[in-house]
């Protein structure tokens, strides 16, 4: 291979909709070529009696203690309480501040147009750096990344592959060293393995190299002096950097399933220990300063379906595990290394990932443990705002079509400071509460037709209430127990009735406002043939584009078991009828396509990646309003290069710096590493990366 091969034009073989086939393959194993696992015959709860949802109010959030946002994670340093800290000038609310010009933008940056640069592309008076990149050494000692001499061990304790969720946590309170931890959602061989024929053809090493590429990274990062840039902390001792992987890492169980005769395995007898974290999606922060990550689509990794008992096939299948052959199309043949991945010997595996992961960055020794009260599905990411009442409340979405939006509220109450006390106290919200699967009204139900013509009542909206699935070892699903409810949460949701949507990714409520924002990404079944028919929120027949929804908790209380919902923001090009952006304005809008993760900045302001753009650009970076006269005027502020995908946008609390991880540059059918469709970010051939933005002239990003 020359050092710089020559780019791989871009093909156009896209299938899917607007993902290339490559990542079809890679990112999901092809589960658009599969069937819909939802075939439930779930019925809708009908219009719920609810009044308008008033689009322009301000939420006064009722959250107690300290909420945390970029710089705000309790620090582990004793030195570190919160109190001293909030003078920080990196240090972004502590409370859902509500109130006057919170969310109400003044994003003054010039929109960039859509592109399909094989860029990173900012606009005038920012600047960008590729932080770190697939390879890269995160353990201290690791070796130098060698393309041609991969080996397992030197993965295991290297910056891994397609970064997705982005976390930053302080060091101290000045704003100057942080951890940041990382996803590695899934691999593509093709574009790591110079001369890659199969999967087949893999040498055993090359498949425990991609097991190692798996996982999560926390690594020690230090602020560019007076400047918004960081860069990796190079030297020195760095005892929080560690890799967590799909190969070799143990993590822990928690909740009522753990122990459970549903994940036991010949390899944990006692049900309480998993090798391995599969498929890290994107995720978020806790405010006692933990991370979150999502186990999404780990239905890939399992072969020898065919073979499982006849009694688990049903709930096999609802996960998209293909339960008719051996093995699936894209299947990576894991078993080859461990035989946990054949679920001919090994049934039970299978209900061991799916989780949500929570990790302790601070703790390098600390095992990280899969939370089984937050119920098993395709895990989007997963995250935390504490209620009035100090109870903490977990927003979840299930990335498959016509699956589920899930919320949880934990037993205990949320413990403020940063005493150690509170944090041991803390580390254990997650694993007691209740699980609650939402179910959407409608007050238009009657006009929909799939077209996305606006309501008459200038809404698509409506009611809803949160339906109890399981509250500690207590069931709410008849003929489930609490342990079947939480492995096989997709089945209780049908049982129940929760409303199908269209693919949900980002859950995330506003530390600001209380309001909380879903990212549906699109989905081309909506309608299509038997498939379930459009409602008031997921309105458009084949829906390409996406949609954003924004869900009010009734009394403004996270812990309420009714809302009520909207969608601010219809996807797709403003001069498509269908689209929607607030009322305002759309000929001063940026196109945008497939939304996916949702950040919030230190105003307010929300920020929507995309993947999967099927307007033919790029994917990107967006920021908005979510209050006032400028809520809707949605802006583009970044590209991401060919090929990829904008993950984990995560804008620090001080406002001076935006992280977006690059994820899949170059995945476009037909490309290698030796014949590359993206050289970013070296000029070789493509890796993916974090890239961190800033002001040139050391001013908020955005704004
Ligand atoms: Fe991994 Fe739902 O995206
Ligand atoms: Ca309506
Ligand atoms: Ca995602």
């Amino acid at each position: 291979m020359s050092d710089r091969p020559r780019p791989l034009p871009l093909l156009g073989t896209t299938r899917h909709g607007s993902r290339d086939a490559m990542t079809c393959l890679y990112r999901c194993a092809n589960a658009c070529d599969h069937p819909v696992p939802n075939t439930s015959d779930n019925p809708y709860f009908g219009d719920l009696v609810h009044a308008e949802v008033s689009r322009r109010g301000v939420v006064r959030a009722g959250a107690v203690g300290a909420m945390v946002l970029g710089f705000t994670g309790t620090l582990p340093d004793t030195h570190a309480a919160a109190s001293a800290a909030t003078n920080s000038p990196a240090r972004p609310p502590t409370t859902p501040t509500g109130g006057k010009g919170i969310g109400t933008g003044a994003l003054t940056f010039k929109p960039i147009p859509p592109n399909t640069l094989d860029t990173f592309v900012v606009p005038n008076g920012y600047d960008h750096a590729v932080l770190i990149r697939w390879g890269d050494p995160v353990v201290p000692g690791a070796p130098a990344f060698d393309l041609r001499r991969q080996t397992a061990a030197a993965q295991a304790r290297q910056f891994g592959y397609n970064n997705d969720f982005v976390g930053v946590l302080p060091l101290d309170k000045g704003g100057k060293r942080a951890l940041l931890v990382v996803n590695h959602e899934y691999t593509n061989e093709e574009l790591m393995f110079p001369g890659f024929t199969s999967h087949e053809a893999l040498t055993v090493e090359q498949v425990k190299v991609a097991m190692a590429a798996h996982g999560m990274s926390v690594v020690e990062i230090e602020r560019v002096a007076g400047t918004g840039q960081w860069r990796v902390a190079g030297s020195g001792r760095r005892p929080y950097n560690r890799r967590v992987d799909a190969l070799s890492s143990t993590l822990e169980l928690t909740g009522p399933v753990a122990g459970s005769s549903l994940v036991k395995t010949a390899a944990d007898p006692k049900g309480r220990r998993v090798v391995g974290t599969l498929n890290n999606c994107a995720g978020g922060v806790t405010p006692w300063g933990t991370v979150l990550s999502g186990e999404e689509n780990f239905d890939q990794y399992f072969v020898g379906g065919d073979a499982a008992p006849a009694a688990d096939k049903p709930r096999l299948a609802r996960y998209g595990i293909t339960t008719t052959a051996r093995y699936r199309s894209g299947s990576r043949r894991w078993e080859r290394v461990a035989d946990r991945f054949d679920l001919a010997k090994h049934p039970n595996e299978a209900n061991r990932h799916g989780w949500i992961v929570e990790i302790d960055p601070y703790d390098p020794d600390s095992r990280p443990r899969k939370h089984t009260a937050l119920g098993r599905f395709k895990h989007e990411g997963a995250n935390v705002i504490v209620a009035r009442s100090g109870h903490v409340v977990v927003y979840m979405g299930d990335d498959e079509r016509f699956d589920y939006l899930y919320k949880f509220v934990s037993d205990k109450k949320f413990i403020t400071g940063d005493s150690w006390v509170a944090r041991k106290h803390n580390l254990t919200l997650l694993e007691s509460g209740t699980l609650y699967v939402a179910q959407l009204g409608q007050t238009s139900a009657a006009e929909i037709d799939g077209s996305g013509t606006l309501p008459s009542d200038g809404a698509f909206n409506g009611g809803g209430r949160w339906i109890k699935l399981v509250s500690g070892n207590r069931s709410y699903v008849d003929g489930m127990s609490a342990a079947e409810v939480l492995t096989f949460t997709r089945l209780a949701g049908d049982q129940v009735g929760a409303t199908k949507m269209d693919r949900p990714e980002d859950v995330e409520p506003s530390l600001h406002t209380g309001k909380v924002y879903v990212a549906l990404t699109n989905n081309t079944n909506r309608g299509v043939g038997s498939n379930p028919r459009p409602d008031e929120a997921n309105p458009r027949t084949a829906n390409r584009h996406g949609q954003i929804l924004e869900l009010v908790e009734d009394r403004t209380d996270h812990t309420a078991e009714t809302f009520t919902w909207s969608l601010p923001i219809v996807c797709g090009d403003p001069a498509d009828p269908s689209t929607y952006f607030a009322g305002y304005d759309k000929t001063r809008v940026s196109p945008i396509s497939c939304p996916d993760n949702v950040a919030f900045d230190a105003t307010g302001n929300l920020w929507i990646s995309t993947d999967g753009n099927a307007l033919g650009s790029n994917d990107g970076l967006f920021a908005t309003a979510t209050e006032g006269p400028e809520r809707g005027h949605l802006k583009q502020f970044l590209t991401v290069p060919r090929g990829a995908e904008t993950c984990g946008p995560f804008v620090t609390g001080d406002n001076r710096s935006l992280f977006v991880a690059v994820q899949h540059p170059g995945e476009i059918t037909g490309a290698t590493v030796d014949n590359p469709a993206s050289t970013w970010p070296d000029g070789d051939y493509a890796k993916p990366g974090v890239v961190v933005t800033w002001r040139l002239d050391g001013g908020p990003v955005g704004s």
